[in-house]
């Protein structure tokens, strides 16, 4: 097999660094209290994932974390590059840190993720954000030991991006979960399939696999430790050991993750259409460890708008895709993401999507509105959409999804659901809230004696993106 890994030798530097880090952070001459880190989050899945990765390390090195910025003497920024908002999010919040670092001498401030992940960003970071001390890549993460220490150290600003990196796997890096049930586990990195619109095969390099061997541990701990509900995640888990693990494929992951002993469901997102096959389908419906949720993102419900996005499949095999799922699990939760106003989309062909929508009858989407990425072949296309047109046809998707996701959930009133709970709701302190096997979110009155546990609820009512419902005996 091809050595796609970052050699032991390359993660015992970092270890070293670490410790170097830990010297200076923890010497009581130099700074007169313990010191504190903040990580910020944005964007997908993906980048919580690497965010705990990333507060592992920073544990690792001496500092006690923070949710305040405020508090924080050192912060990184773990940015996204999917749309432009996302974009100028990150700057903006980059932007607040200027009156941060006066008022703090000790402040250092890191960038890292997908957004720094382009030449165009980091040169936008070198020149008109003086007070940021680092810079690193997706790919790079492992070096934020060794990058921070030559920040602290040398006092001088350090960019780090290498293309090379985007062809390997760093194994073995601290976590630091945030959730007691939820856990995050990466099983690929990367995408090789160059969407038209979109910049994360550009930022995130090409698809490498874990060891089959490192998932099923990392999950079966998980699963010691009390962790209930996993999520697997890769840009396309479907291309999980087409790099090179001949022979093993997603299909064959799961199952054998399905058959660990423990009370737990299985998550993975993202699936590309193109590559999901009957084998997958079959394992996906057959152990009742995978959850009965399938996220299929279908982008657009025309033909024309599917091959200028470079997707590699069309209604008719997304259709059948559908078919075969609701055949061996007719209650399963679909869900997808769309995206409106790509270049050259016509009204007719915007029209198809919203067919595609009352044809297939998701239980609820992602939408997009598109954002023209640097870079990708869609941003040099002619036909770019005017913004009102964009947001009309947006307004419009919604209110569709909407009228179907209310009469997805309707039939589950009376159901009783299996809720893993999460505990008091961050929007209303009055209700706790968990979610369904099939990834429904669900409100009830409940007590402490829940929180991280499976409660059966039953549903007394449905709207469109929730569900309400008492709690009854198990
Ligand atoms: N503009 C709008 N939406 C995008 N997505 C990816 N790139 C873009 C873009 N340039 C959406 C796709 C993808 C989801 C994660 O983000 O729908 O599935
Ligand atoms: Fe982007 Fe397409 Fe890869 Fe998904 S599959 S990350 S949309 S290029």
């Amino acid at each position: 097999m091809i050595n796609r890994f970052f050699s032991p030798e390359e993660m015992q530097a970092q270890k070293d660094c670490a410790a170097s880090v830990r010297k200076i952070v923890t010497d009581r001459d130099i700074y007169s209290r313990p010191l504190r880190a903040h990580v910020m989050t944005l964007g997908c899945q993906q980048n919580e994932a690497d965010s705990e990765k990333l507060e592992g390390m920073a544990l690792e090195m001496g500092y006690t974390l923070t949710d305040t910025p405020e508090k924080a003497d050192l912060i990184l920024v773990n940015t996204c590059a999917i749309r432009e908002h996302a974009e100028q999010r990150a700057l903006s919040f980059i932007g607040n840190f200027k009156k941060l670092k006066a008022a703090n001498p000790y402040l250092v401030v890191g960038v890292c993720g997908c957004m720094v992940s382009q030449e165009h960003r980091i040169n936008d970071i070198k020149h008109k954000y003086p007070y940021v001390d680092f810079v690193f890549g997706t790919a790079s993460l492992h070096r934020f030991p060794s990058l921070l220490y030559e920040a602290l150290k040398k006092k001088k600003r350090v960019f780090f991006h290498s293309g090379e990196e985007d062809y390997l796997v760093a194994e073995g890096l601290p976590i630091h979960r945030n959730g007691k049930t939820h856990a995050w586990v990466s099983i690929m990195y990367g995408c090789n399939n160059f969407c038209s619109y979109c910049i994360v095969p550009y930022v995130r390099g090409r698809e490498r696999s874990r060891r089959r061997e490192d998932i099923v541990a990392e999950v079966r701990e998980l699963v010691a430790n009390g962790y209930k509900d996993i999520t697997l995640l890769g840009q396309n888990v479907n291309s999980y050991g087409k790099d090179g693990q001949y022979g093993y494929d997603f299909a064959d992951l799961l199952e054998e993750l399905a058959q660990i002993d423990g009370d737990f469901y299985l998550r993975f997102m993202t699936s590309h259409p193109k590559d999901v096959t009957d084998k997958l389908i079959k394992v996906v419906t057959l152990y009742p460890k995978i959850a009965p949720h399938f996220h299929l993102p279908l982008q657009s419900g025309s033909d024309r708008v599917l091959r200028t996005m470079n997707r590699h499949y069309d209604m008719a095999k997304y259709l059948s895709t559908v078919e075969k799922l609701r055949a061996l699990n007719p209650d399963i939760t679909l869900t997808s993401d769309i995206i409106v106003g790509f270049p050259g989309e016509t009204q007719e062909e915007f029209e198809e999507t919203i067919s595609a929508l009352e044809n297939i009858r998701f239980d609820m989407i992602y939408s997009f509105i598109y954002s023209a990425r640097k870079g990708t072949p869609a941003a040099e296309m002619e036909d770019q959409i005017p913004r009102e047109e964009q947001n009309r046809r947006y307004s419009r998707l919604l209110a569709v999804q909407q009228d179907i996701s209310l009469a997805k959930n309707t039939p589950l009133v009376g159901r009783t659901e299996r809720v893993l709970c999460d505990g008091i709701s961050k929007n209303d302190p009055t209700v706790y809230c968990g979610r369904t096997p099939g990834n429904k979110i669900v409100f009830f009155a409940g007590d402490e004696s829940m929180t991280d546990s499976f409660v059966n609820v039953k549903i007394d009512r449905a709207e469109a993106f929730a569900l309400f419902g008492t709690v009854v005996k198990n």
